[in-house]
């Protein structure tokens, strides 16, 4: 496929704007390795590609205002397991796209959180990540969530930690718990729900990203590799979306 021309792009968002849009994609990037064995590059250039797709991604979205949050699954508690090196790596790239991306963000006003368990993480790379936050945190444009050692069983597990916590304080009954005050719980409280989750590079898992938010999701599976996941392969996901009927459990109408 060639580079769409710029008014196509336009067409094409426009007829996007005029059917009823997520609140929230949630991405699973896969296929960096893949992208990069196919030209013979290292694992790392692979990533390093993801990560500028995950930056020209974030800036079509906040420009054109097309949904209100984004998030990536950028490293699992599963992504442990890689070889050593690659985790390091990941790391410094991580530490690095936020590092870069700080000042862009809060001019866009794009507020960044961080998903997932930080104690296990550099120091450096928390540091950064508080930093972010911090800076961002005025950002009203999009919400982007970024999973960092995030899984979506850890933080079922983060929420019933703290609803054992309140409940020990006095605060928090059994009678009191339903599934509205535990999404309060969760480390992702005050994010929409996922209403698409668009995994890349041929897989059809969901890989323990979000398991609580994500049960009325739609998902779309793509065999595009991250790397080359760009603006209409985003706008081709939202188009599939679009087509769905969402029930929720009810029956058609
Ligand atoms: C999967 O590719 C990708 C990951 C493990 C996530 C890493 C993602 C990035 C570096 C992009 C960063 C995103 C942001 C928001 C800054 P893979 O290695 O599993 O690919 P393969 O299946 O082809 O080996």
């Amino acid at each position: 496929m060639g580079t769409p021309s710029a008014a196509g792009l336009a067409e094409r968002l426009a007829r996007v704007r005029a059917k009823p849009l997520p609140r929230h994609v949630a991405l699973i990037m896969d296929g960096n390795g893949r992208w990069a064995a196919r030209r013979g590059l290292p694992r790392m250039e692979g990533h390093r590609a993801g990560v500028r797709a995950a930056e020209r991604l974030v800036r079509f979205v906040a420009e054109e205002r097309l949904v209100p949050c984004l998030s990536f699954f950028a490293f699992s508690t599963e992504n442990w397991n890689r070889p050593q090196e690659e985790v390091e790596s990941l790391f410094q790239l991580l530490e690095t796209f936020l590092r870069e991306r700080a000042e862009e963000y809060v001019d866009r006003g794009v507020r960044l959180h961080v998903l997932g368990g930080r104690e296990r993480l550099p120091p450096s790379l928390q540091e950064a990540i508080a930093r972010v936050e911090e800076r961002t945190r005025n950002g009203t444009v999009l919400q982007l969530a970024v999973g960092i050692n995030f899984g979506g069983r850890w933080s079922i597990v983060e929420g019933v930690r703290r609803a054992l916590a309140l409940g020990a304080e006095g605060q928090l009954s059994p009678a009191e718990l339903d599934e509205a005050r535990f999404s309060t719980l969760l480390p992702t409280a005050g994010l929409p729900d996922p209403d698409l989750v668009v995994r890349t590079g041929d897989e059809k898992r969901i890989s323990n990203f979000f398991l609580w938010e994500a049960a009325y999701a739609e998902l779309h599976f793509t065999p595009t590799l991250w790397p080359d996941f760009d603006e209409e392969a985003f706008l081709g996901a939202i188009e599939d979306f679009q087509g769905r009927v969402r029930r929720f459990g009810r029956v058609s109408p």
